[in-house]
């Protein structure tokens, strides 16, 4: 069977270790990307337990927990310091009810708890940090209630410069959290020093892959060096790291992830002002498309229509929870001249080059394939991109998939209407808004199982068709992106497959 999908060249490994049932550290967790969100890009420091209760009974209103946004994580600065016996205590004014209450009262709503450490000696807000006391600190939170530990690496002692050490270092509080008993996600936050990509899968379920994301497309910030064109060797990750800097720096490691470890490109800006509608389209499918964890980072409570119908995508999040953990893959990068409309990249190469179109695409579930086609350019512009790139693994214009016909799947065309979502905003229900096509209950039935089932909602809406031997071809207007999945209508390999 395995030799016939790599015959098929549908075949990532990735795909291949999940069904052997190896890879990823074994808590079970993060089958699929981790959903949820964290309060850290919108408030920052400014965290109490009346923020995180009422942002999670807001989740839950506008229907996010049932789209499958399960995880509610406290960032930095809840911390008051070690009590006489070594454990930390929260800050009483911010949390008068005590950690545990928090934990309790996110849980009777249906969600998970996530709570924030840092393996060094202070975290990155200058509170305690966890270093020494993996232990102590791994019970205190399992004691609470913790599902998630976002764990940070600010004042880390200078115990960082070889993979091993910082391995070494991250694993403690791996086998600290075991030791618990408790199922607790491990969300490393070492910003791609070290590699993690290369060694974080069996003692972690997501490591971040570079600086801290800022809330800004694609502007250059010198404290956030390296764009990801060097290959990534970045001695200082930096933050202020734009949404496109980040991806760019993700496009070597689309490999790395795998059902219960994952690339995380830090959490998502959607919603917090600093990018433009399209902007924040292209941000979160791409976040999907590689699978990165899609962690919210927007305040929920003051949320407008066009930041929901993006977060409830349901054809976009059925890309991000595909049962395959494939990322999609960076095929190809043209520069073009900037009032050049044509897709003609051999032509454009060098001659001032000021536009950027990229073509990235990837395997999902039962021979399906999802494309995105980028516009970093400033003018709208045609792209296209021909079957034999998009399935280029498989054997380019040779392979069956580049022999076969597909139907394509516009990802953004059933867009939740803003009148939907403004009404689901105003009573803070979806109950009173009609979301038939435009929304999927990921509770009742799993993004997986709906894909299986061939639910419109989630493959997205049919535009079209791509011929044999043919080419996908779209206006994409300014740093946009038009997001596709291909299903198989005719050629060798659906044959093959129907057959089976
Ligand atoms: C701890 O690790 C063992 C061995 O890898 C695994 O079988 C077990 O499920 C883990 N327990 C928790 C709570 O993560
Ligand atoms: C999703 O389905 C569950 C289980 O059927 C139900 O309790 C919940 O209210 C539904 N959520 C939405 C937003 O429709
Ligand atoms: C606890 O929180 C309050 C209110 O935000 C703040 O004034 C105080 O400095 C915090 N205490 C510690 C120890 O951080
Ligand atoms: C340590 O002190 C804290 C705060 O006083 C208390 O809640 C906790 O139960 C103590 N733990 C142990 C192991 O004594
Ligand atoms: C590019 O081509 C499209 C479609 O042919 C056209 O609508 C658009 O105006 C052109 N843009 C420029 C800048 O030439
Ligand atoms: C693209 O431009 C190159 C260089 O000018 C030319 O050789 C090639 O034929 C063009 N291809 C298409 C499809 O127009
Ligand atoms: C929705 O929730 C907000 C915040 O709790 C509240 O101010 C508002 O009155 C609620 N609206 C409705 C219709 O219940
Ligand atoms: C809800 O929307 C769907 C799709 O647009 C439509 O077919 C259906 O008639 C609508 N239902 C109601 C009750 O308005
Ligand atoms: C774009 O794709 C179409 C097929 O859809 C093809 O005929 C055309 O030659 C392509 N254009 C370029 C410039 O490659």
């Amino acid at each position: 069977m395995v030799q016939s999908l790599l015959n098929a060249g549908l075949l990532f490994a990735s795909g291949v270790l999940a069904a052997n049932g190896v890879g990823g550290v074994k808590n079970g967790l993060a089958r699929t990307p981790q959903m949820g969100w964290d309060n850290w890009n919108a408030f920052g420091c400014d965290v109490s337990e009346e923020l995180l209760i009422s942002t999670a009974n807001r989740m839950v209103d506008y229907g996010l927990r049932d789209a499958g946004y399960q995880y509610v994580v406290l960032d930095d600065c809840w911390s008051a310091g070690r009590s006489e016996n070594g454990t930390l205590v929260a800050n009483s004014t911010r949390f008068p009810n005590g950690m545990a209450h928090v934990a309790d009262s996110i849980h009777n709503l249906g969600m998970k708890f996530g709570m924030y450490a840092t393996a060094g000696s202070l975290t990155c807000g200058r509170y305690e940090g966890s270093l020494g006391y993996e232990e102590v600190d791994a019970q205190t939170f399992a004691g609470w209630g913790v599902d998630y530990l976002k764990y940070d690496n600010c004042y880390n002692e200078g115990q960082e410069g070889t993979p091993l050490i910082t391995y070494n270092r991250y694993k403690r509080m791996s086998d600290a959290l075991n030791a618990t008993g408790r199922p607790i996600l491990y969300s490393m936050c070492n910003w791609g020093t070290d590699y993690p990509w290369k060694w974080a899968q069996t003692v972690a379920n997501s490591w971040r892959m570079s600086g801290d994301i800022t809330d800004n497309f694609n502007r250059v910030d010198p404290r956030c060096p390296c764009s990801g064109d060097e290959g990534y060797d970045c001695a200082l990750p930096g933050f202020h790291c734009s949404a496109m800097n980040i991806l760019n720096k993700m496009a070597p490691y689309p490999d790395k992830g795998q059902p219960g470890a994952w690339n995380d490109l830090d959490m998502l800006e959607v919603g917090n002002g600093g990018m433009t509608d399209t902007e924040y389209v292209t941000h979160f499918t791409m976040w999907a498309a590689v699978k990165s964890a899609m962690i919210m980072g927007n305040d929920i409570r003051a949320m407008d229509a066009k930041t929901l119908s993006i977060l409830a995508n349901p054809a976009v999040l059925a890309i991000s929870q595909d049962k395959t953990g494939s990322s999609a893959v960076r095929r190809w990068r043209y520069y073009l001249p900037n009032n050049d409309n044509s897709s003609n990249a051999t032509a454009a190469q060098g001659s001032g080059t000021i536009a950027e179109i990229q073509m990235w695409s990837g395997s999902l579930e039962g021979g399906d394939a999802f494309v995105g086609l980028l516009n970093l350019g400033d003018e709208a512009i045609m792209i296209n991109a021909s079957l034999a790139d998009i399935f280029v693994d498989a054997g380019g214009s040779h392979s069956e998939e580049a022999q076969s016909s597909w139907d394509v799947y516009d990802l953004w065309a059933n867009r939740m209407p803003d009148s939907a979502a403004n009404i689901i905003i105003e009573a803070n229900s979806t109950s009173a808004a009609n979301l038939t096509g435009v929304y999927w209950n990921n509770t009742e039935k799993s993004y997986a199982d709906g894909v299986a089932e061939e639910a419109p909602v989630l493959l997205g809406k049919h535009v079209g068709t791509v011929e044999a031997g043919g080419s996908i071809s779209s206006m994409v207007e300014s740093h946009g992106v038009y997001a596709v999945r291909l299903r198989m209508r005719a050629g060798p390999s659906k044959r093959k497959r129907d057959e089976l």
